[in-house]
């Protein structure tokens, strides 16, 4: 049976692709799509959802709008990665799907009361829009099978030194989803920088001869260039789908289970996941976290998706 999903997202670049992967594939059922403010704005990142599923055509999963800061600190977006509007790059069509008329929170509580399985949220921004759940619907916890999220990291960081940008924009967020005890693997920028957009990625999305292919080659491009001029990356990392790849196809990376735990305060270190993989600290393991991807698999499932759809 295919696996419950609510994909929760910033779209973004690579949050397209993971709402493309999701929807794709057999063995995901793709219940919600719910925005959050990050790598843009509450609306341009919930006119990106939409925008995604437009291109797609996808037209039978709801998407909803959510939180537009997150819980402590400002919204700091990622402009300079993603462009103005989160989407920089391809013209964006007018999205053609109407936006659910629910906001994240009751269209997330509709979904996971709603399921006969227990429901898996994959999440591939900031987490406010997840701890905002935990904190308004305790009783539901025990029915979400486990949140899957890209953030964080083993090493460095992306946004400062050992932050990557979703941890860092919310931090206490984190905090409350750990503490929540339920099952969390993070997906961190130490995988997501082996799935690298290579051209023979871009090619291979562009061959598709859809209109997402189409969409999603001019994306990689604008992307990789961004990375270019930001971190001397010509091929950038496609973080976000990895979480979904990891659903579709658990093979397709390694994951280990460890202590987690997130640096709320610090000099310089806010935002910094602090992984034991070690287990120096002798403290209770309380995560999965991704390690290792199998590149090619990986590959095979983003085109796969580019190809199934549309
Ligand atoms: C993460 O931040 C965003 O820029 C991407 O969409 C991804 O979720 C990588 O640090
Ligand atoms: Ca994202």
């Amino acid at each position: 049976m295919p696996t419950p999903i609510i994909l929760d997202c910033d779209p973004g670049h690579d949050d397209v692709f993971a709402i493309w992967l999701a929807a794709a594939h057999p063995a995901i059922d793709l219940r919600a799509i719910t925005a959050v403010a990050g790598n843009g704005h509450i609306a341009d990142t919930t006119r990106n959802a939409l925008v995604a599923c437009t291109v797609a055509g996808i037209t039978d999963v709801p998407v909803a709008r959510g939180a537009e800061r997150p819980l402590v600190q400002e919204l700091s977006i990622a402009d300079w990665i993603h462009g103005a509007n989160a989407l920089g790059g391809p013209e964006l069509p007018e999205p053609e799907i109407a936006l659910d008329d629910r906001e994240a929170l009751a269209l997330m509580r509709d979904v996971v009361a709603g399921s006969t399985q227990p429901v898996t949220i994959v999440a591939t921004g900031p987490l406010t829009n997840v701890a905002l759940f935990v904190g308004r619907h305790p009783d539901l916890l025990p029915r979400i099978a486990r949140v899957i999220w890209m953030g964080g990291s083993t090493g460095r960081g992306n946004v400062a030194a050992y932050a990557e940008f979703n941890a860092w924009t919310d931090p206490e967020a984190i905090q409350i989803v750990l503490d929540s005890g339920v099952p969390f693997t993070m997906v961190g920028l130490n995988i997501a920088h082996q799935a690298l957009i290579t051209a023979d990625v871009r090619s291979r999305v562009a061959a598709a001869g859809t209109r997402m292919g189409a969409f999603g080659a001019a994306l990689l491009e604008y992307f990789c260039a961004a990375y270019e001029k930001a971190e001397g990356m010509a091929e950038g990392p496609l973080h976000d789908p990895i979480t979904v790849a990891m659903i579709a196809d658990p093979a397709v990376a390694t994951i280990v289970r460890t202590r987690l735990d997130i640096e709320l305060t610090g000099t310089e270190t806010r935002g910094a996941t602090c992984v034991d993989l070690l287990g120096v600290l002798g403290r209770q393991a309380n995560a999965e976290v991704a390690l290792d991807l199998d590149v090619d698999r990986f590959w095979n499932l983003i085109e796969g998706a580019v190809r199934a759809l549309d």
